[in-house]
């Protein structure tokens, strides 16, 4: 895909990138994506300063190919993890959650790529402003933790694309070679793809969980806790505890005291699909299989090209 600014950036075969998850994407799966040629992101939000250590080292081993780590900057010990991430030589950084100011000048000045997530063209003009290389924009549909504004991919694309100039990654409901092609179609130069790398062997998720994803239909995930940080989860037991408090129109402070602490790993890792906090995004409902990491890459890769070859058929001739 010469040509491809993704592809020229990160310096990948494909323009397909394997979000960076909490509790899900670990050095197995990381290192599984870039080796079949897409680029595989190391999830660091739910890793103490020595597992993501750890984790690097052994994705290095894993693959000679580049691979990323996200940084969520609300991490705690954040100092800590941009340390090591220096000390491993880690060549792409994928920063969320956070004011993308704070640390893109000296990542870059130990020369590491940095590619912002946003929700908004607003946060997509700062992330812009503040030196990123790339963006990623993730819409409504997404799994896990999202903006408050409810733009879809299909709306939040186009308008952020008409906004930047720096490359543009698409992220949120994308599932298959058609809905990446979709997305390029809509002005991003490449998909992030979260939820179906979830039902991979490779994934660190729970099995439990990824039985519940392969099981959903269209309709199971719901964003809430707005008034927190919004996420977007499986409408389980605790998910109902929430309905509940709403309904009961609970304060922010009371939410929080449901929240609680570790929610996502009693869900995704430890498989309390009860008690737990599931997230995922709506594409679940059209992911069927547990499918290994290679074989998605390369499954919608195949897809890719179809749907590309599809465009000549009549359907489009009018
Ligand atoms: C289980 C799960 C955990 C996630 N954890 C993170 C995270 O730690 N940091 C982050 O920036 N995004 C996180 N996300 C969002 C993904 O990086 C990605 O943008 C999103 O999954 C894309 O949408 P999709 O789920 O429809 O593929 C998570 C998503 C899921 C499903």
């Amino acid at each position: 895909m010469e040509g491809n600014r993704i592809c020229a950036l990160f310096e990948i075969k494909y323009p397909l990138i394997q979000a960076g998850m909490i509790w899900c994407s670990g050095w197995e799966l990381a290192s599984a994506v870039s080796n079949a040629g897409g680029l595989g992101i190391i999830g660091s939000g739910s890793m103490y300063p020595e597992i993501l250590d750890d984790q690097i080292q052994k994705c290095k081993a894993a693959t000679d190919k580049p691979f990323a780590v996200n940084l969520p900057m609300l991490y705690p010990d954040i100092d800590k993890h941009i340390e090591t991430i220096i000390k491993h030589k880690v060549p792409i950084v994928f920063t969320s959650a956070g004011n993308p100011k704070t640390w893109t000048s000296h990542l870059k000045a130990e020369g590491i790529t940095v590619v912002h997530v946003v929700s908004s063209v607003k946060f997509a003009k700062k992330a812009e402003d503040a030196g990123v290389d790339a963006i990623v924009a993730e819409g409504f549909e997404a799994g896990g933790h999202n903006g408050r504004d409810e733009t879809t991919t299909l709306c939040l694309i186009p308008m952020v694309a008409k906004e930047i100039k720096i490359p543009l990654i698409a992220a949120g409901g994308i599932g298959t070679g058609w809905g990446m092609l979709a997305v390029l179609n809509l002005g991003a130069d490449a998909a992030q793809i979260g939820s179906r790398f979830v039902a991979t062997p490779e994934s660190s998720a729970h099995a439990n969980f990824k039985k519940v994803v392969v099981d959903s239909k269209e309709g199971d995930t719901m964003l809430t806790l707005k008034e927190l940080t919004p996420v977007r989860l499986i409408k389980n037991e605790f998910y109902r505890e929430i309905e509940t408090a709403y309904n009961q129109h609970a304060t922010t402070e009371e939410l929080t005291q449901l929240l609680g602490r570790g929610r996502a790993k009693k869900g995704m890792f430890e498989g309390d699909l009860v008690r737990g906090e599931l997230e995922i995004g709506q594409i679940a409902g059209l992911i069927d299989t547990i499918t290994p990491a290679n074989e998605v890459v390369n499954e919608i890769i195949s897809e890719f090209q179809l749907a590309v070859k599809e465009q000549n058929s009549p359907k489009f001739q009018f």
